[in-house]
Protein backbone atom coordinates (compact mmCIF):
# COMPACT_ATOMS: atom_id res chain seq x y z
CA UNK A 1 0.00 0.00 0.00
CA UNK A 2 1.00 3.64 -0.29
CA UNK A 3 1.07 4.49 3.31
CA UNK A 4 0.07 8.33 2.30
CA UNK A 5 -3.12 7.04 1.47
CA UNK A 6 -6.07 8.25 3.72
CA UNK A 7 -8.33 5.90 2.02
CA UNK A 8 -7.45 2.57 1.67
CA UNK A 9 -9.73 -0.47 2.29
CA UNK A 10 -9.95 -3.86 0.80
CA UNK A 11 -10.81 -6.49 3.14
CA UNK A 12 -12.69 -6.78 6.74
CA UNK A 13 -10.25 -7.90 8.19
CA UNK A 14 -6.87 -6.28 7.83
CA UNK A 15 -5.80 -4.00 10.64
CA UNK A 16 -8.60 -0.90 11.30
CA UNK A 17 -6.50 2.43 11.52
CA UNK A 18 -9.57 4.79 10.40
CA UNK A 19 -13.62 4.29 10.11
CA UNK A 20 -16.61 6.44 10.17
CA UNK A 21 -19.42 5.80 12.63
CA UNK A 22 -22.97 6.76 12.22
CA UNK A 23 -25.11 9.17 13.96
CA UNK A 24 -28.89 8.29 14.91
CA UNK A 25 -29.23 12.58 16.03
CA UNK A 26 -32.43 13.72 13.49
CA UNK A 27 -33.34 10.44 12.55
CA UNK A 28 -36.71 10.15 11.64
CA UNK A 29 -39.27 7.39 10.67
CA UNK A 30 -40.08 6.63 7.29
CA UNK A 31 -43.32 6.53 6.09
CA UNK A 32 -44.93 3.23 4.74
CA UNK A 33 -44.47 2.27 1.08
CA UNK A 34 -43.71 -0.37 -1.58
CA UNK A 35 -39.81 -0.36 -1.11
CA UNK A 36 -40.51 -0.22 2.73
CA UNK A 37 -42.91 -3.04 2.87
CA UNK A 38 -40.69 -5.35 0.86
CA UNK A 39 -37.76 -4.98 3.33
CA UNK A 40 -39.08 -5.13 7.02
CA UNK A 41 -40.65 -7.39 9.07
CA UNK A 42 -44.65 -7.07 8.46
CA UNK A 43 -44.98 -6.99 12.29
CA UNK A 44 -43.17 -3.60 12.18
CA UNK A 45 -45.98 -1.78 9.67
CA UNK A 46 -47.55 -0.65 12.70
CA UNK A 47 -44.52 1.53 14.00
CA UNK A 48 -44.28 3.06 10.36
CA UNK A 49 -47.66 3.74 10.33
CA UNK A 50 -47.83 5.40 13.83
CA UNK A 51 -44.80 7.34 14.04
CA UNK A 52 -43.65 7.51 9.65
CA UNK A 53 -42.80 11.19 9.05
CA UNK A 54 -41.74 11.98 12.52
CA UNK A 55 -38.78 12.14 14.37
CA UNK A 56 -37.66 8.47 16.19
CA UNK A 57 -38.97 8.45 19.74
CA UNK A 58 -36.76 10.46 22.05
CA UNK A 59 -35.94 7.92 24.19
CA UNK A 60 -34.89 5.56 21.26
CA UNK A 61 -32.15 8.05 20.27
CA UNK A 62 -30.69 8.95 23.14
CA UNK A 63 -30.31 5.42 24.19
CA UNK A 64 -29.21 4.36 20.80
CA UNK A 65 -26.97 7.80 20.45
CA UNK A 66 -24.94 6.82 24.23
CA UNK A 67 -24.02 3.47 22.30
CA UNK A 68 -22.95 4.77 19.51
CA UNK A 69 -20.43 6.85 22.05
CA UNK A 70 -19.62 4.29 23.63
CA UNK A 71 -18.10 2.65 20.57
CA UNK A 72 -16.45 6.11 19.70
CA UNK A 73 -14.52 5.62 22.88
CA UNK A 74 -14.02 1.99 22.48
CA UNK A 75 -12.84 2.58 18.73
CA UNK A 76 -10.13 5.45 19.97
CA UNK A 77 -8.64 3.57 23.09
CA UNK A 78 -7.82 1.52 20.41
CA UNK A 79 -5.83 3.97 18.58
CA UNK A 80 -8.63 3.90 15.69
CA UNK A 81 -9.44 7.47 14.19
CA UNK A 82 -13.05 7.96 14.02
CA UNK A 83 -15.31 10.25 12.01
CA UNK A 84 -18.96 11.34 12.49
CA UNK A 85 -20.98 12.10 9.96
CA UNK A 86 -22.88 15.72 10.24
CA UNK A 87 -26.65 14.82 10.25
CA UNK A 88 -29.21 16.84 7.44
CA UNK A 89 -32.50 17.62 9.28
CA UNK A 90 -34.06 14.94 8.35
CA UNK A 91 -37.21 15.72 9.23
CA UNK A 92 -37.17 18.40 6.15
CA UNK A 93 -39.65 17.53 3.69
CA UNK A 94 -37.93 17.85 0.35
CA UNK A 95 -39.32 17.47 -3.17
CA UNK A 96 -37.93 16.49 -6.19
CA UNK A 97 -39.92 16.61 -9.85
CA UNK A 98 -41.56 13.01 -9.21
CA UNK A 99 -42.05 13.26 -5.47
CA UNK A 100 -41.54 14.66 -1.65
CA UNK A 101 -40.48 13.01 1.27
CA UNK A 102 -38.75 13.53 4.74
CA UNK A 103 -35.13 11.95 5.41
CA UNK A 104 -33.84 8.49 7.48
CA UNK A 105 -30.92 9.08 9.19
CA UNK A 106 -27.19 8.91 9.03
CA UNK A 107 -26.88 6.16 10.97
CA UNK A 108 -25.55 3.12 8.67
CA UNK A 109 -22.09 4.23 6.79
CA UNK A 110 -21.47 1.09 5.70
CA UNK A 111 -25.59 1.42 3.81
CA UNK A 112 -24.37 4.44 2.09
CA UNK A 113 -20.37 4.30 1.58
CA UNK A 114 -18.56 1.00 0.09
CA UNK A 115 -14.96 1.42 0.29
CA UNK A 116 -12.38 0.12 -2.48
CA UNK A 117 -8.93 0.38 -2.15
CA UNK A 118 -8.73 3.97 -2.70
CA UNK A 119 -12.01 4.38 -4.17
CA UNK A 120 -15.12 5.96 -2.19
CA UNK A 121 -18.09 4.77 -3.79
CA UNK A 122 -21.47 6.50 -3.09
CA UNK A 123 -24.22 4.08 -3.24
CA UNK A 124 -27.73 5.82 -5.38
CA UNK A 125 -29.79 4.11 -2.45
CA UNK A 126 -33.29 2.76 -3.37
CA UNK A 127 -35.67 4.15 -1.00
CA UNK A 128 -37.09 7.76 -1.30
CA UNK A 129 -36.47 8.45 2.38
CA UNK A 130 -32.39 7.77 1.45
CA UNK A 131 -32.12 10.04 -1.35
CA UNK A 132 -30.48 12.72 0.36
CA UNK A 133 -28.73 10.66 2.73
CA UNK A 134 -24.91 10.78 1.38
CA UNK A 135 -24.68 14.81 2.28
CA UNK A 136 -24.20 14.22 5.26
CA UNK A 137 -21.09 12.18 4.34
CA UNK A 138 -20.25 15.26 1.93
CA UNK A 139 -17.91 16.82 4.33
CA UNK A 140 -16.13 13.77 4.93
CA UNK A 141 -16.18 12.73 1.46
CA UNK A 142 -14.80 15.93 0.15
CA UNK A 143 -11.57 15.85 2.79
CA UNK A 144 -10.86 12.28 1.77
CA UNK A 145 -11.22 13.23 -1.93
CA UNK A 146 -8.48 16.49 -1.10
CA UNK A 147 -6.46 13.98 0.91
CA UNK A 148 -5.88 12.33 -2.53
CA UNK A 149 -8.90 9.20 -2.71
CA UNK A 150 -10.94 8.38 -5.86
CA UNK A 151 -14.53 9.48 -5.98
CA UNK A 152 -17.29 7.69 -7.19
CA UNK A 153 -20.60 8.83 -7.10
CA UNK A 154 -23.07 6.54 -8.70
CA UNK A 155 -26.08 7.48 -10.64
CA UNK A 156 -29.15 8.85 -9.12
CA UNK A 157 -31.86 7.58 -10.16
CA UNK A 158 -35.74 9.39 -10.57
CA UNK A 159 -36.84 6.73 -7.77
CA UNK A 160 -40.20 7.83 -9.51
CA UNK A 161 -43.33 5.54 -9.42
CA UNK A 162 -42.36 3.42 -12.24
CA UNK A 163 -39.46 2.49 -10.77
CA UNK A 164 -40.90 0.72 -8.15
CA UNK A 165 -43.25 -2.57 -8.64
CA UNK A 166 -46.35 -1.10 -7.13
CA UNK A 167 -47.75 -4.18 -6.90
CA UNK A 168 -45.15 -6.45 -5.34
CA UNK A 169 -46.87 -8.70 -2.59
CA UNK A 170 -44.15 -9.65 0.46
CA UNK A 171 -45.59 -12.61 0.96
CA UNK A 172 -46.22 -13.78 -2.56
CA UNK A 173 -42.88 -12.47 -4.14
CA UNK A 174 -43.14 -15.74 -6.91
CA UNK A 175 -46.61 -14.82 -8.32
CA UNK A 176 -44.82 -16.42 -11.74
CA UNK A 177 -42.77 -18.66 -10.19
CA UNK A 178 -39.83 -16.10 -10.93
CA UNK A 179 -38.67 -13.66 -7.80
CA UNK A 180 -40.01 -9.98 -7.84
CA UNK A 181 -38.63 -7.21 -5.87
CA UNK A 182 -40.35 -4.07 -4.64
CA UNK A 183 -37.59 -2.08 -7.13
CA UNK A 184 -37.35 -2.34 -10.90
CA UNK A 185 -34.67 -2.66 -13.42
CA UNK A 186 -35.35 0.59 -14.87
CA UNK A 187 -32.57 2.17 -12.90
CA UNK A 188 -29.34 2.00 -11.15
CA UNK A 189 -29.99 1.06 -7.36
CA UNK A 190 -27.89 -0.49 -4.72
CA UNK A 191 -26.91 -0.30 -1.31
CA UNK A 192 -23.21 -0.48 -0.46
CA UNK A 193 -24.06 -2.94 2.13
CA UNK A 194 -25.16 -5.80 -0.74
CA UNK A 195 -21.30 -5.46 -0.93
CA UNK A 196 -18.62 -7.51 0.87
CA UNK A 197 -15.50 -7.06 -0.15
CA UNK A 198 -12.46 -10.12 0.11
CA UNK A 199 -9.36 -8.53 -1.61
CA UNK A 200 -9.73 -8.31 -5.46
CA UNK A 201 -13.15 -10.72 -5.06
CA UNK A 202 -16.21 -8.30 -4.02
CA UNK A 203 -19.66 -10.67 -3.39
CA UNK A 204 -22.56 -9.19 -3.71
CA UNK A 205 -26.14 -9.91 -3.63
CA UNK A 206 -29.13 -9.01 -5.33
CA UNK A 207 -31.96 -7.55 -2.98
CA UNK A 208 -35.31 -5.27 -1.70
CA UNK A 209 -32.63 -2.25 -2.65
CA UNK A 210 -30.18 -4.02 -5.22
CA UNK A 211 -30.77 -4.52 -8.80
CA UNK A 212 -28.66 -5.74 -11.78
CA UNK A 213 -28.10 -2.67 -13.07
CA UNK A 214 -26.58 -1.56 -9.40
CA UNK A 215 -24.46 -4.29 -9.60
CA UNK A 216 -23.02 -3.92 -13.09
CA UNK A 217 -22.75 -0.30 -12.90
CA UNK A 218 -20.42 -1.38 -10.02
CA UNK A 219 -18.74 -4.14 -11.92
CA UNK A 220 -18.06 -1.61 -14.77
CA UNK A 221 -16.64 1.14 -13.03
CA UNK A 222 -14.62 -0.45 -9.82
CA UNK A 223 -12.08 -1.87 -12.05
CA UNK A 224 -10.35 -4.28 -13.97
CA UNK A 225 -8.34 -5.66 -10.41
CA UNK A 226 -11.77 -6.50 -8.95
CA UNK A 227 -14.18 -9.29 -9.72
CA UNK A 228 -17.72 -8.91 -8.67
CA UNK A 229 -19.40 -12.38 -7.43
CA UNK A 230 -23.42 -12.25 -7.10
CA UNK A 231 -24.71 -14.64 -4.29
CA UNK A 232 -28.12 -15.59 -3.68
CA UNK A 233 -29.25 -17.02 -0.08
CA UNK A 234 -32.57 -17.79 1.85
CA UNK A 235 -33.48 -14.51 3.30
CA UNK A 236 -37.17 -13.91 2.54
CA UNK A 237 -36.91 -10.38 1.75
CA UNK A 238 -32.74 -10.02 1.18
CA UNK A 239 -31.28 -6.56 2.32
CA UNK A 240 -28.02 -6.05 3.03
CA UNK A 241 -25.50 -8.80 2.98
CA UNK A 242 -23.85 -8.43 6.49
CA UNK A 243 -26.18 -10.71 8.29
CA UNK A 244 -25.67 -13.74 5.77
CA UNK A 245 -21.48 -13.81 5.38
CA UNK A 246 -18.80 -12.64 7.49
CA UNK A 247 -15.67 -13.06 6.98
CA UNK A 248 -13.64 -12.85 9.31
CA UNK A 249 -9.72 -13.54 8.46
CA UNK A 250 -8.27 -15.32 5.10
CA UNK A 251 -10.11 -18.41 4.91
CA UNK A 252 -12.58 -17.99 7.25
CA UNK A 253 -16.34 -17.41 6.80
CA UNK A 254 -18.44 -17.20 9.52
CA UNK A 255 -22.37 -18.02 8.13
CA UNK A 256 -25.97 -17.86 9.36
CA UNK A 257 -26.87 -21.25 8.83
CA UNK A 258 -31.18 -20.33 8.68
CA UNK A 259 -29.94 -18.63 5.22
CA UNK A 260 -26.58 -19.77 4.24
CA UNK A 261 -25.75 -23.27 3.21
CA UNK A 262 -22.32 -24.60 2.88
CA UNK A 263 -23.10 -26.64 -0.58
CA UNK A 264 -24.36 -23.04 -2.05
CA UNK A 265 -21.45 -20.84 -1.45
CA UNK A 266 -19.46 -21.00 -4.92
CA UNK A 267 -16.36 -24.27 -5.41
CA UNK A 268 -13.73 -20.76 -4.72
CA UNK A 269 -14.74 -21.12 -0.75
CA UNK A 270 -14.05 -25.13 -1.10
CA UNK A 271 -10.45 -23.82 0.66
CA UNK A 272 -11.89 -21.87 3.08
CA UNK A 273 -12.92 -22.84 6.59
CA UNK A 274 -17.03 -22.17 6.93
CA UNK A 275 -18.31 -21.66 10.51
CA UNK A 276 -21.85 -21.74 11.39
CA UNK A 277 -22.82 -18.75 13.72
CA UNK A 278 -24.99 -19.24 16.22
CA UNK A 279 -28.83 -18.76 17.26
CA UNK A 280 -28.93 -15.19 18.42
CA UNK A 281 -29.03 -14.99 21.94
CA UNK A 282 -32.86 -14.87 23.97
CA UNK A 283 -34.02 -12.90 25.63
CA UNK A 284 -34.07 -11.01 22.91
CA UNK A 285 -36.11 -7.67 23.70
CA UNK A 286 -35.15 -5.06 21.22
CA UNK A 287 -37.63 -4.05 18.52
CA UNK A 288 -36.88 -5.05 15.27
CA UNK A 289 -38.18 -2.60 13.02
CA UNK A 290 -36.23 -3.21 10.03
CA UNK A 291 -34.50 -6.83 10.61
CA UNK A 292 -34.05 -9.80 11.57
CA UNK A 293 -32.34 -10.88 14.76
CA UNK A 294 -29.71 -11.81 12.85
CA UNK A 295 -28.02 -8.66 13.74
CA UNK A 296 -25.63 -10.24 16.27
CA UNK A 297 -23.50 -11.47 13.46
CA UNK A 298 -23.15 -7.95 12.06
CA UNK A 299 -19.99 -7.20 14.23
CA UNK A 300 -16.60 -5.43 12.85
CA UNK A 301 -13.15 -7.00 13.14
CA UNK A 302 -10.42 -4.73 14.33
CA UNK A 303 -8.33 -7.31 12.59
CA UNK A 304 -7.78 -10.39 12.43
CA UNK A 305 -7.74 -11.30 15.71
CA UNK A 306 -10.25 -8.75 17.10
CA UNK A 307 -13.98 -8.11 16.84
CA UNK A 308 -16.19 -5.70 18.49
CA UNK A 309 -18.98 -7.87 19.08
CA UNK A 310 -22.53 -7.35 20.98
CA UNK A 311 -22.10 -7.50 24.31
CA UNK A 312 -25.14 -9.76 24.82
CA UNK A 313 -23.85 -12.62 22.29
CA UNK A 314 -21.70 -14.87 24.66
CA UNK A 315 -22.18 -18.10 21.97
CA UNK A 316 -21.10 -16.12 19.20
CA UNK A 317 -18.00 -14.61 21.77
CA UNK A 318 -17.07 -17.99 22.51
CA UNK A 319 -17.10 -19.49 18.82
CA UNK A 320 -15.11 -16.39 17.63
CA UNK A 321 -12.72 -17.28 20.32
CA UNK A 322 -12.28 -20.93 19.71
CA UNK A 323 -11.29 -19.70 16.16
CA UNK A 324 -8.65 -17.65 17.06
CA UNK A 325 -10.55 -14.13 17.65
CA UNK A 326 -11.20 -11.90 20.69
CA UNK A 327 -14.20 -10.03 21.14
CA UNK A 328 -14.64 -7.07 22.31
CA UNK A 329 -17.91 -6.74 24.02
CA UNK A 330 -20.00 -3.29 23.27
CA UNK A 331 -23.62 -3.04 24.41
CA UNK A 332 -25.61 -2.33 21.38
CA UNK A 333 -28.88 -3.66 21.34
CA UNK A 334 -30.61 -0.04 21.61
CA UNK A 335 -29.27 0.56 18.35
CA UNK A 336 -30.58 -2.66 16.99
CA UNK A 337 -34.31 -0.84 16.42
CA UNK A 338 -32.94 1.14 13.53
CA UNK A 339 -32.02 -1.79 11.13
CA UNK A 340 -28.34 -2.91 12.32
CA UNK A 341 -25.57 -3.52 14.28
CA UNK A 342 -21.96 -2.35 14.91
CA UNK A 343 -20.86 -3.41 11.17
CA UNK A 344 -23.99 -1.43 9.95
CA UNK A 345 -23.05 1.92 11.98
CA UNK A 346 -19.61 1.81 10.51
CA UNK A 347 -17.76 2.00 7.26
CA UNK A 348 -14.01 1.38 7.20
CA UNK A 349 -11.93 3.99 5.67
CA UNK A 350 -8.71 2.61 6.03
CA UNK A 351 -7.08 -0.60 6.82
CA UNK A 352 -3.47 -1.42 6.74
CA UNK A 353 -2.33 -4.21 4.17
CA UNK A 354 -2.04 -4.64 0.14
CA UNK A 355 -4.80 -5.63 -2.11
CA UNK A 356 -4.76 -9.49 -2.75
CA UNK A 357 -6.55 -12.65 -3.94
CA UNK A 358 -7.89 -14.92 -1.37
CA UNK A 359 -9.01 -17.63 -3.32
N1 LIG B 1 -31.79 -7.88 6.24
C1 LIG B 1 -30.78 -8.34 7.16
C2 LIG B 1 -29.69 -7.35 7.39
C3 LIG B 1 -30.01 -6.14 8.16
C4 LIG B 1 -28.78 -5.28 8.41
C5 LIG B 1 -31.42 -8.78 8.43
O1 LIG B 1 -32.59 -8.50 8.66
O2 LIG B 1 -30.76 -9.46 9.23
Amino acid sequence: MDVSKKVWSCNEWDPLEEVIVGTVKNAVVPEWNVALGSATPSHSKWFFDEYGGKPFPREMTDAAEEELNNLVTVLEKLDITVKRPAPLDFSDTYKTPWWSSTGLYAAMPRDVLLIVGDIIVEAPMAWRTRYFEIFAFRDLIEEYFKDGARWLPAPKSTMNDAFYNQDFDPENAEPDGIRQFAISEKEVAFDAADFVRFGTDIFVQKSEVTNEMGIEWVRRHIGSEYTIHELSFDEEHPLHIDTSIVPIAPGKLLINPSWVRKDHLPDMFDSWEIIEAPAPTKPFDSALYFSSDWLTINFLSIDSKRAIVEENETPLMELLYKHGIEPIPVPFRNFYPFGGSIHCATTDVRRRGKLESYF
